[in-house]
């Protein structure tokens, strides 16, 4: 029997309240990780994007099994309660001036994972622009401080310049591509393009 659009959101969503996580889009992380290893047990890892806090509760708890650290930004806060002991918090604008400084002074990072998001506007054309800056900043940030031989995984939303944004992490990556994961909702337009092994 085909599966409802419906059904398949309940379920994930069901899930992640059942076994603790504040968003479904923990699943995205999982599914990500488990086809690509980007992230092992005593890496320091960055969230760009990362509240309600899904994808660190989840990078805390399955990925690096308490043993390393997250930095999680984001414009809102964490709704971890508590916030795990491996997890320094910070809230703000991911690049302002001032919080990119505070993400380079915890840097360098093994691995950057970026589900950050615009808030949807309804207009494609708006909300993919704004999707392409965000993923750009964050591959910035990520030639910055990212070391050698780190993985990357980026949310962006198709039609928002991906194939441009892939072809530049092939320069950076000994292997880029882009993964559209099963839990994603069906009419979500979003992708993500994943860089692993960074080049030295
Ligand atoms: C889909 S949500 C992330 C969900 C998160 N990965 C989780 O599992 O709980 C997208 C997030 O991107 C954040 N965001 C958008 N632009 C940002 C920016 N410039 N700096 C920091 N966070 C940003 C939003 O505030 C929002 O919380």
């Amino acid at each position: 029997m085909a599966v409802s659009r419906r059904d398949k959101a309940d379920f994930y969503t069901q899930k992640a309240h059942r076994e603790g996580y504040p968003a479904r889009s923990v699943y995205k992380l999982e599914e990500i990780n488990s086809a690509h290893r980007l992230i092992k047990p005593g890496d320091r890892v960055l969230d760009v994007g990362a509240a309600p806090g899904s994808w660190t509760l989840y990078t805390h708890r399955e990925l690096l099994k308490g043993n390393g650290r997250i930095v999680s930004v984001d414009l809102n806060p964490l709704s971890l309660d508590p916030v795990p002991p491996t997890v320094t918090e910070i809230t703000g604008d991911a690049f302002s001036r001032e919080i990119r400084a505070r993400l380079v002074e915890e840097g360098p990072y093994d691995a950057i994972i970026s589900d950050a998001a615009p808030m949807t506007t309804g207009n494609r054309i708006v909300d993919t622009s704004r999707s392409e800056y965000l993923a750009e900043q964050v591959v910035l940030l990520a030639q910055e401080q990212l070391r050698r031989h780190g993985n990357m995984v980026i949310k962006i939303f198709q039609g928002g310049g991906e194939q441009e944004i892939l072809k530049k992490m092939r320069g950076i990556f000994s292997k880029a591509k882009a993964f559209k994961p099963k839990a994603s909702r069906d009419d979500s337009f979003e992708i993500f393009l994943i860089g692993l092994d960074r080049k030295a």
